[in-house]
Order: structure tokens, then sequence, then C-alpha cells
């Protein structure tokens, strides 16, 4: 059976709660992702409903959660699943089914997904709200209009009673997951500490005439072995110039010696995605114009990580990096002039054109608001998991800089959890200093 299947009634149940408080009264009605075709009769990979799965462990397709309150702290909650099949789990695997899905995952009661629209019929008409996104999967959204066009039709003769209200219950949800609980900590953990190895591995795997995907081969292999059943996201392995492409993901050139080799990717475990970027050298050593940008971007993502303090702008982190990569653009004399000015000016922007932070979680942009309803920064609040990630990019034919820097691009990446205490970066076991890097660089058996 599917490793996202999460047993953790008490966690998901006081996810429930929590969430249904917050909303008041009304039924929430939850679906989960919708499998997708991938060509002909072939689906990508299945993976729940990043909202589903956090409020009820459930793994498989088809599935939807109905939960309403029943009194202060409690609430009812319903799950219509896959009914078994045992001709269709010869195919395709074995199902839970009501009966199990009710015992494993902790619901008041679980129902063959054919029954949602006459329990929905049952249980509507108590409610005064429709918990509901809109517009996030539109087969849903048409599904609800035949239902409230068939419960119409059965009122022909009088007047009919008005559907409810429809509320869009992501603005709560969301700000609940953007704090995470022990659960999601604890599998955030993992996700880092498995994404942390997987990096160092794929540092000892390169080696100049290997391939970028031999080693993003080797980094995933590594993830697997771990037990993380996939990536949070497609890998980024760029080497040399590639890596000035943000989003590069062909990763089938060949590495060599004296460039580096960019690596941004994620392992996901019990739904929760790392984040991490690493650039190091493809042969023994940086060189020092590498080593000259590296440190600059080292020192600005430390200043970003000490930014990430509880209460402080949700842009903190990015002010912080901001500032130490545009002083370090003048010690590299790619900019000239004074530093307050300069930063007054976003002349950085040629050469760090992204932002530095994303909320992290079962989403590797995860959920959660940067900005008040008056454009204003959110302070980051406790518990929230947040990347820092600056990097500089000089593209090979960019004149405005020195000659030895182009064709250079450095990003580093750490997930961090911000506590009262101060941020503690998960992802810390993931070799980052120049020293560290070269070590195992220079370490690696094979190379002449
Ligand atoms: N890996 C995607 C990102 O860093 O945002
Ligand atoms: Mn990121
Ligand atoms: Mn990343």
């Amino acid at each position: 059976m599917s490793r996202d299947a999460i047993h953790d009634p008490k966690l998901h149940r006081a996810r429930r709660t929590r969430l249904l408080e917050a909303l008041g009264d009304g039924l929430l009605l939850l679906p989960t992702a919708p499998e997708t075709l991938r060509n002909g009769d072939v689906h990508h990979e299945y993976r729940p409903g990043s909202d589903f799965h956090y409020l009820t462990g459930y793994p498989e397709p088809e599935a939807v959660l109905a939960a309403w309150r029943t009194g202060r702290g409690r609430h009812r909650a319903v799950l219509f699943v896959r009914p078994r099949d045992p001709a269709r789990e010869v195919w395709d695997g074995k199902r839970y089914g009501p009966a199990l899905a009710q015992r494993l995952f902790g619901v008041d009661a679980a129902h063959p997904i054919a029954d949602l629209w006459r329990v929905l019929a049952e249980v509507l008409p108590t409610q005064p709200r429709l918990f509901h996104r809109l517009g996030a999967d539109p087969a849903w959204d048409q599904r609800l209009l035949q239902f409230f066009a068939a419960q119409a039709k059965k009122h022909r003769r009088r007047e009919p009673p008005a559907h409810p209200v429809i509320q869009d219950p992501l603005p709560v949800l969301a700000a609940q997951r953007l704090q995470k609980d022990q659960g999601e900590i604890d599998a955030l953990r993992v996700a880092a500490a498995i994404t942390a190895s997987g990096h160092e591995v794929a540092m000892r795997a390169a080696r100049p005439g290997r391939h970028e995907y031999e080693v993003q081969a080797a980094l995933e292999a590594e993830f697997r072995r771990l037990g993380s059943p996939r990536n949070g996201y497609a890998s980024i392995v760029a080497s040399g110039a590639n890596a000035c492409i943000l989003h590069y993901h062909e990763n089938d050139r060949r590495l060599r010696d004296g460039e580096l080799l960019l690596i941004d990717a994620g392992a996901e475990f019990a739904g929760h995605t790392g984040d991490v970027t690493r650039t190091f050298p493809v042969g023994r050593a940086f060189t020092e114009a590498q080593a000259a940008v590296y440190r600059v971007v080292l020192r600005a993502q430390l200043a970003g990580i000490r930014a990430c303090r509880l209460g402080a702008r949700s842009d903190a982190p990015h002010r912080a990096c901001v500032r130490v990569l545009t002083q370090g653009l003048v010690e590299l004399g790619v900019l000239r002039g004074t530093v307050a000015k300069l930063v007054a000016k976003e002349r950085h922007k040629p050469w760090y054109m992204h932002g530095t932070s994303h909320w992290l979680g079962r989403d590797v942009h995860d959920v959660g608001a940067y900005r008040d309803a008056d454009d204003r920064p959110e302070p980051l609040p406790r518990h929230a998991v947040l990347t820092v990630e600056p990097g500089l990019y000089f593209a090979p034919d960019d004149r405005k800089v020195p000659r030895e820097l182009r064709g250079i691009g450095i990003r580093i990446e750490d997930d961090v959890l911000v506590t009262a205490r101060g941020p503690e970066v998960l992802t810390a076991a993931a070799p980052k200093s120049i020293a560290a890097i070269e070590r195992i660089c220079a370490g690696r058996a094979g190379i002449d």
C-alpha cells in the first residue's frame, strides 16, 4: 500500500478540530487531488492533495472529506473513498475501501464515493455554510452545480430552498498549515535529513566526465534508499553556466573540470519536502573567482538565516541577503557606489533576480500569506518553515561583469524552522563551508 498512508488519527482529528473551530459552523467539503493522465491510458504518479492529506492522512485518489462541527471543540468527519474492487485491485493494487478507511484513519464514518451526493443531500440542509474552494478543480465545481440543480428540481412545485453560502476555506486552512504542528515538524526533519544526505552523496558522485543526469541518479538513489518515495519537485542539476538558468531541467550536460555544479533538489517524506541547493566544484577545489563569489553568497545566506527571527517581517531574510549581496557585488568589482544607495536602487537585480524565501512544508512553495491585506509583510510566526536561498548568476555573455566571473552561477539554500529560541536550520547536515565541500571533492575516489 502507498507510503503516503499516514495513520495518526489523533493528529488528523486535532487538525480538523482546529480548522473547524476557526471556520465556524458549516460543512467542509474537501476532495483530494485528481489522477492525471500522462498519455493514453498511463497516469502520472499519484500524490494525494496536500490539504486533504493534511486533514486525513488518506493516500488514495477519488476520496473526499466531509466534516462539520457538532458542538464546541467537537466535529463529525466522514470519508468517501473508492470501494474495494477485487477485479480492479488485480491491475492497480490494493484499496482500503470504506471499512478499513474508517478503522485506520480515525474518521467517524466512511462510505463509498458513490454515496457522497446522497449523504450531502441529508447533511447540507442542516448547515449554514458550505466550505469549498471554487475554481481549484473545475470538475468538482461542475459536480457541485449539478448537485444543486438536482436539488432544485426536486422542489419543482414549491419554492426551492436557497443553496448554502459557499465560503472558501483556504485562507484559514493556509494560515493553519503555515504554523507547523509536531507531526509536520517531525516529517520535515526527516525530509530535511534525507535531502541533506542526498546532496552529500551527489558531491561525492560528481567528477569530470560524468553527466548531470548521472549525478542526479546518485542523489535520487540516496533519497529512495532512505525511504523517500519521490522528490518534492524536479531536481535541478546544473553544471557550469547552466547554473544561471534558474529552473534548468535538461540535466544532460557532461561535467567539466574547473566548473561548478549547482544542485537544487529535495526529497519528499510523509508528504513533506526538503528544498536544498548546494554548489560545489566538479574537480577538487574552487577556483579563486568561484571561491570569491561563493564567499559572498554564503555570507548573504548566513545573514538571511540570522534574520529568520520570530516576529521579524517575512521579507527580513530577503532584505538581509540583498544588503550583503550588494556589498559583495561592490567587492567583486561588478557595482560601484555606496551600498545603501545601490540597495535603494535595487542594483543587484541583474545578478540576483529571484526572491530569497518561500514557505516550505507539504508543498515546496507551501501555502501561507506573505503580506497582509494592506501589502505589509506578515511577521514570521512560530514554527513556520521557510527557505533561505540567495544566489549570484553571471551569464557567460554578461559584459558588465569582470571576465573571470562570467559563467559562474551559485545558489545556497537551506530550510529554516522559526522558533522562540531563534532560527533552526533543518538541513544543516548538507556540507556548506568551502573547507567541508573541498574535503569531499578532494577525497573522491577515481579522480586523477
Ligand atoms: N526548488 C525550487 C525553489 O527553490 O524554490
Ligand atoms: Mn526554494
Ligand atoms: Mn530549491
